[in-house]
């Protein structure tokens, strides 16, 4: 269970500049929740997940991993159990070393200390994993990931932020920056790596698309001004569509317009 409790955040706090990311934010997890986040531009989402990552520490606020207070807790001790895809492809993935030996390295992180020889056997493990991904990696383990394709990095990136069995996956846009057809594969992938931990990993993928937001997950979070302002879940979600969404938006920001960002798609 992940509990977050009166989170929030400034930036520049006590300069003309301040602004008030996250404000008093509450969210109960259960292990097994698959939750999309939506809301509009400077909403406060990347935000969040950087509170809960680490990279970010709150002014108020507290944040618990099945019951230990993880607040402060360094962003390298939570990197154990805490896997992230971001919206930038070449983020996730080191450009001049092979696609085995990213992937070796990202085991490193459950396994700390331990020395991880690329021996048949991990080769093999690597091979089948990556022939799950059906983009044809397995066929050349030695090829630096600098010449793979956008895509193709994308979704090494989210075997890499799932093999090691971490407690939470954050995903920020991470299909935001490709094309339709790779944005399509990767959402596939997220859905089956979320698959095979089932009720065991708890997701949060933040996403501009309504329409993903309620066809991915089983719940569904919308974020305005650094408040958690609209949460549906279960049989009441299987029921809505993307105008009920919207009309909620405008409802519970008192405002008709949305912005452009929230894309109807
Ligand atoms: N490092 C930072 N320094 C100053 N302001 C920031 C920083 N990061 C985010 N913000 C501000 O915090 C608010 C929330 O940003 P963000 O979490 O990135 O929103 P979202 O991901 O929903 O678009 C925005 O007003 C943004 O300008
Ligand atoms: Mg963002």
């Amino acid at each position: 269970m992940l509990v977050i409790k009166g989170l929030t955040k400034y930036f520049a706090k006590n300069t003309p500049h301040e602004v008030l990311a996250i404000n008093n934010f509450n969210l109960r997890v259960k292990k097994g929740d698959f939750i999309t986040i939506i809301g509009s531009n400077g909403a406060g989402k990347s935000t969040l997940l950087n509170l809960i990552a680490g990279a970010l520490q709150p002014d108020q606020g507290e944040i618990r991993l099945d019951g230990k207070i993880i607040t402060y807790q360094p962003e390298y001790q939570r990197a154990r159990w805490i896997g992230r895809v971001f919206q930038n492809p070449l983020l996730g993935t080191a450009p001049y070393m092979s696609i085995e030996e990213n992937l070796a390295l990202s085991l490193k992180r459950e396994r700390r200390g331990l020395r991880l020889g690329l021996n048949k056997y991990l080769r093999e493990y690597f091979r089948s994993k990556l022939s799950e991904l059906e983009l044809g990696l397995e066929k050349d383990l030695a090829k630096k990931v600098g010449l793979l394709s956008g895509g193709q990095r994308q979704a090494m990136t989210m075997m890499m932020a799932t093999m090691f069995k971490p407690k939470i996956l954050l995903l920020d846009e991470h299909t935001a920056a490709l094309d339709p057809e790779s944005s399509k594969k990767i959402l596939k992938i997220t859905e089956e790596l979320v698959e095979e931990r089932k009720g065991d990993l708890i997701t949060l993928m933040v996403t501009h698309n309504m329409k993903q937001a309620l066809e991915l997950g089983n719940r569904t979070v919308m974020m305005d001004r650094g408040c958690n302002i609209f949460d549906i879940q279960g049989e009441e979600r299987k029921k809505i569509d993307i105008n009920y969404l919207l009309k909620q938006f405008s409802k519970l920001r008192k405002q008709e317009y949305i912005e452009d960002r929230m894309v109807l798609g």
